[in-house]
Formats: C-alpha cells, structure tokens, sequence
C-alpha cells in the first residue's frame, strides 16, 4: 500500500479551505487508517464506527486485540450520542481539561462502536485533543475516530510523522504530518465509572492538576507493581522498550560515573539518557538528553524521540536518570519503568 503524506501548516491550510486535511478525511470517512497529530502523541485513526475500518488499525499496528482503543471528538456535545451516561465528576472534568489530553471512560451507549474498539468492554474511553489538526480531522471526517498511539505495538509512541513514517510506511493509507508533538506523552486515563474516579495511566494532565478539580481521586495500585494485572489493558504489555535494555538509575553523579565506567570495563557500549543537567556532568559512549530537569515538560515532550534514537546506535545498554513523580514526572517515570521493564540501578544510600 502506498502511503500518502499530508504537510500541514494550520494557518495556511486553514487560508486555503482545508484541502489536504479534507482529502485525509474523506480516506476516514471510506474506512481508511490514517495517523494525525494531537497534542500528545501521533494517534492512528480509523472510523470507531466501523468493524473493518478499526480491524484495520489493530492489523497495522500488530495489536493484541484484547486492548481497547481510545475515541477521539470535536465536540463535547456529541457525547451524548456515544456514552450512557455522564457523572458531576466527569463533567466538571470536561468543562476544565477538554479539549487536552486527557481520557475519561464512561459507560458507553450500545450499537454505537465497532466492538473491536471497546474489545468486549462496556465501557469506552473518550477525549477531544485540542490539536487544531486533529479537531479540523475529525469535524470533517464527521465520526468518532478510533486512534491509538500510531507505533508499531510496544515502540515508543510517535511524536513526529517521522517517526510514524518509520514504523507504518506501507502499513496505512496516510499520515498527516503537523510537526511535532508539544506534551509529548499520552493523555492521562481516568476512569469515571467508579467513585471517586481512578486514574488508570498518568499521562498529560497532572494528579495534581485533576485533584484540584474534583478533589481526591485513586490511582490504579497495579500501576506500582510489576506483577499484578492493571485494569487498563493496555497497561500490562511491554511498551517503550529500545533494542539495548534499558535500566533506571539513581544515585549521585560521581557513582553514576563508576557505574558507566564499570560497564565500559565489560566491554560494553554505554547509552545514556539524561537531562541536560546530568548529562553535563557525566561522560558515556553515547548520550541522548531528553530536555531540562528544572523544565520537566521538556523531558515529557523529549522523552520517546530520545528512547527511539538510541535504536539508531550500538548502545549495548542504556542508563535512564530517574526522575522526580511530581505532576507531569508521575507519567514520565511510568513510562520509563514500563521502558526498563521495572529494572533499576541504585546506589547504595540512595
Ligand atoms: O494521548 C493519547 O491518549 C493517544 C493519542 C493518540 O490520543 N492515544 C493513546 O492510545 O495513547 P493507546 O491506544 O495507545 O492507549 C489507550 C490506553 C490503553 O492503555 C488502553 O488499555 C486504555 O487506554 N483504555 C482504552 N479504553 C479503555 C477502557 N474502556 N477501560 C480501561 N482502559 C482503557
Ligand atoms: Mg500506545
């Protein structure tokens, strides 16, 4: 399949009518699978309507089918054609985070979705990113848009049509290409049929952020351990994982130092992924920085494009700094725990 590659620019596709964004709407709206920008990550679009069209996304991605997709809309107001009901919660949430990143699950209406999308589930999971791209997409393609995260299933997330180009090309109708991300992770999962509301993957909206909404909420406890089954599917699976494996590691600069020069000692290429401020201070064989330690949406909005760089080099391990779980640093260690399979390095007393 011959891919097509849509360049965006808002302002002057928006002067010239939408041309481009309405040709990848019209492949939507004929059951086609096409990636798009969001604020988050690249998600791989495709009607939630369909059967065949959402069939077509789990083929691209080579996604375990028991992994129910994220819905995407332009408009609050069309939720009450697609879910049951809406809780106080809920609602306060939607009029404070939508449109961004952040997913609520309700209950969802039947004979709406594709059962494909809620893989068996009565529930769904719903958000309106606030991308203008992605907002014009799904206005013009006139559906709820089934899209996950458009990678390869357990890459890292795209945060480029590059990176979708790398893992899809062939695979899908189209891209279109906004540039890049600016949250760089994905949304934060909330679920809304519970009481109070549990958060089931932290992503771009802050615990924080959402306690100061609608006061305390849970956290999926799974989220901590390695061994017990989340209760968002798509959590259990390996994810973000590079080629070389990947540690965390935590502990002072000096000893980080000795660790990376023990490995050397082995005979092994060392990676390291560190912030700017870490970075400095240490010597590795090859070294990606992520963004600031003072500025952390700069390592959330670096992470994944450093996780994939190193697949482009003879990193025979890789080192991850380890970072503070405060507000957007709760989504960026889940998915660096998720990168290391749980595995770290710690200094002694640290
Ligand atoms: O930022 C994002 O959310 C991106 C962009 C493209 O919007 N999308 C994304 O989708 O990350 P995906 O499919 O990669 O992740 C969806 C997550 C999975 O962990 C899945 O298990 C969970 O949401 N999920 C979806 N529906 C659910 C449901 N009904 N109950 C529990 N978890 C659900
Ligand atoms: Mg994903």
């Amino acid at each position: 399949m011959e891919t097509i590659r849509w360049t965006v620019d808002i302002n002057v596709e928006k002067s010239e009518g939408y041309p481009q964004i309405s040709e990848a709407a019209d492949y939507l709206r004929h059951g086609h699978v096409v990636a798009f920008p969001t604020e988050t990550v690249y998600g791989l679009g495709a009607d939630a309507t369909s059967d065949t069209a959402v069939q077509g996304i789990f083929d691209a991605k080579g996604r375990p089918s028991d992994n129910p997709l994220i819905v995407h809309i332009s408009n609050p107001e069309s939720l009450d054609e697609l879910v049951s009901s809406i809780s106080n919660d809920a609602t306060q949430l939607i009029q404070t985070f939508w449109p961004g990143p952040l997913t609520i699950i309700f209950n969802k209406k039947n004979g709406v979705f594709s059962d494909l999308v809620t893989a068996g589930l009565d529930t769904i999971g719903i958000r309106m990113p606030s991308h203008p791209v992605a907002l014009e997409l799904i206005t013009r393609s006139g559906k709820p848009l089934a899209a996950p995260s458009a990678n390869t299933s357990g890459k890292p997330s795209p945060t480029s049509a590059a990176h979708v180009a790398r893992d899809l090309t062939g695979r899908i109708k189209g891209i279109v290409d906004g540039g890049e991300t600016g949250v760089g992770l994905e949304s934060t999962v909330i679920d809304c049929t519970v009481t109070p509301p549990m958060i089931l993957r932290p992503g771009g909206v802050s615990a924080e952020e959402i306690e100061a909404c609608i006061g305390q909420v849970l956290v999926d406890p799974s989220l901590k351990k390695e061994q017990s089954v989340p209760r968002s599917p798509g959590m259990k699976y390996t994810h973000y994982a590079p080629t070389a494996p990947l540690y965390l590691i935590k502990g002072e600069a000096e000893w980080i130092q000795q660790t990376i020069n023990r490995f050397k000692g082995e005979g092994k290429k060392v990676g390291l992924l560190a912030s700017e401020e870490l970075a400095a201070q240490l010597t590795a064989d090859i070294v990606e920085v992520c963004g600031r330690r003072k500025d952390p949406a700069t390592i959330a909005r670096g992470l994944y494009h450093a996780i994939r760089s190193f697949n482009d080099t003879d990193a025979d391990i890789i080192l991850a700094e380890a970072f503070d779980e405060k507000g957007i640093g709760a989504a960026i260690m889940n998915r660096l725990e998720k990168a290391a399979g749980h595995k770290w390095i710690k200094e002694s007393s640290s």
